[in-house]
C-alpha cells in the first residue's frame, strides 16, 4: 500500500499531496494559510471525506500557531471565523464540518492561547490518528462480508489518499492483501474528474492488488459478465435513514447491482452519518464548473455555448444497501434504528 500521506502536518505548515497531478506526478503544496488549504480542498487537490476533514483541521492548526498575540478573547473570534471559511470550502462531505467541529471546540475549552494552540494541534493530529486505526476497523468488517477469491467494483476513491490511511471502500483490499488473500477490483473510472481512472487504479496497482479499470458506462456489462461478487463505495455523509451521498454514479450501480442481485455496500467511519440530517433529500449536492464536463485534459471536447449540468454527487436511497459498514460494526437495512447505536457507541478505536 502506499505509505504517502495525503496529509502531512508540519506545525507552521501543512503538506497536501496534489491528487490532480496523480499518477503522473507526485507533489506536495506546502499550505501556510487557511486561504491556500481552502484553494487545495476546493480544487480537489485534496479530496475524499475523512482527507478534506483533516486537511481543514491541520489547517486551523497553522493558522493558530501563526496567530500573533496574545488576546484569548480575540483568538476566538478570529478562529470562528476562519472555521467558517475554511467550512465553505465544499458542501456535501460531512467530515469536513466535524473534523472542524472537534478542534474549535477543543480550542473553547482552552483558557489562554499557547493552551488553545496546543489543544487544536492535538486534536487534529488524533483526528489523522483515529483515521488510520477507524479505517483498519472498517476494512476488518467489510472482510466479514467478503470471501477470498471476490471480485469487487467501486467508483471513485475511498482509499488509502482520501484518508489517513487504507481506505474505506478499499480499506478490504488492502487488510486481504495483508492476510493473504485475495481479492479484485474493477474501478469505474469515474467522469469527469477521473478518481477512480487516476487514483484507485494507482493506489491497488502500487499496493500489488489486481485492478482492472473500466469506463463508468461499463459497470452494468461488467457486474453481469465478470462476476463481481459486490459493489462497495465509500461517501460523504449518510442521513439518519441511511440515504448515502457519494460520488456521481453512485446511484446508478446501487439500481444495476439490485438488477443483478449483487450485494451494494457502503463503507464509511461513523464521522460520515450525520443524524441531524432525517434524509438524503435534505443533504446538499455540490456543483461544480461545467468545464470539468465540456473540457478533458484541458481541451474543449464539447461545442461552445451547450447547458451542463455537473453534480459532483448523487443521493442512493437507504432501500437500495444492503449493508452501511462502520469502524464500529455493519448495519443491515433498518438504518433509522441501526446507525444511532453505531455512531453514539463507544469508540472502536
Ligand atoms: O469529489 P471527491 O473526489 O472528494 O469525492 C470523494 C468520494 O466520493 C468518496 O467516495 C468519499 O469521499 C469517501 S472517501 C473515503
Amino acid at each position: 500500500m502506499t505509505t504517502v500521506l495525503s496529509v502531512e502536518y508540519r506545525r507552521d505548515h501543512v503538506l497536501i499531496l496534489d491528487q490532480t497531478l496523480l499518477p503522473q506526478q507526485q507533489h506536495f503544496i506546502r499550505c501556510t494559510t487557511t486561504k491556500e488549504v481552502w484553494e487545495c480542498i476546493h480544487a480537489l487537490k485534496v479530496r475524499g471525506a475523512p482527507a478534506i476533514g483533516m486537511a481543514a483541521a491541520f489547517g486551523l492548526a497553522v493558522w493558530a500557531n501563526r496567530f500573533p498575540g496574545l488576546n484569548f478573547s480575540d483568538f476566538l473570534v478570529k478562529l470562528e471565523q476562519e472555521h467558517r471559511f475554511l467550512a465553505s470550502s465544499r458542501p456535501t462531505a460531512v467530515n469536513l464540518f466535524w473534523a472542524l467541529e472537534r478542534v474549535t471546540a477543543a480550542a473553547k475549552k482552552a483558557s489562554s492561547v499557547p493552551e488553545a494552540v496546543q489543544a487544536i494541534e492535538n486534536e487534529a493530529m488524533q483526528i489523522q490518528q483515529e483515521d488510520e486505526a477507524v479505517c483498519r476497523k472498517i476494512g476488518e468488517h467489510a472482510l466479514e462480508l467478503l470471501k477470498d477469491g471476490d471480485t469487487i467494483l467501486t467508483i471513485c476513491n475511498a482509499g488509502a489518499i482520501a484518508t489517513a490511511r487504507y481506505g474505506t471502500a478499499l480499506a478490504p483490499m488492502h487488510l486481504a492483501k495483508e492476510y493473504g488473500k485475495q481479492l479484485s477490483a474493477y474501478a469505474c473510472e469515474t467522469r469527469p474528474l477521473l478518481q477512480g481512472g487516476r487514483l484507485t487504479t494507482w493506489e491497488l496497482l502500487q499496493a500489488g492488488i489486481d485492478v482492472t479499470l473500466i469506463t463508468d458506462n461499463m459497470s452494468a456489462h461488467t457486474m453481469r459478465t465478470k462476476g463481481i461478487s459486490a459493489v462497495i463505495v465509500g461517501c460523504d455523509r449518510v442521513a439518519a435513514n441511511g440515504d448515502t451521498a457519494n460520488k456521481i454514479g453512485t446511484f446508478g450501480l446501487a439500481l444495476q447491482a439490485r438488477a443483478l442481485n449483487i450485494p451494494f455496500y457502503v463503507a464509511a467511519p461513523t464521522s460520515t452519518i450525520d443524524l441531524k440530517t432525517p434524509s438524503g433529500e435534505e443533504i446538499p449536492i455540490e456543483e461544480r464548473n461545467p468545464e470539468e464536463v465540456t473540457h478533458f485534459g484541458g481541451k474543449r471536447i464539447a461545442p461552445e455555448g451547450v447547458k451542463v449540468f455537473n453534480p459532483a454527487f448523487d443521493v442512493t436511497p437507504h432501500e437500495y444497501i444492503t449493508a452501511i459498514i462502520t469502524e464500529n460494526g455493519i448495519a443491515h437495512g433498518d438504518y433509522a434504528r441501526e446507525l444511532p447505536r453505531l455512531v453514539n457507541q463507544e469508540k472502536a478505536v
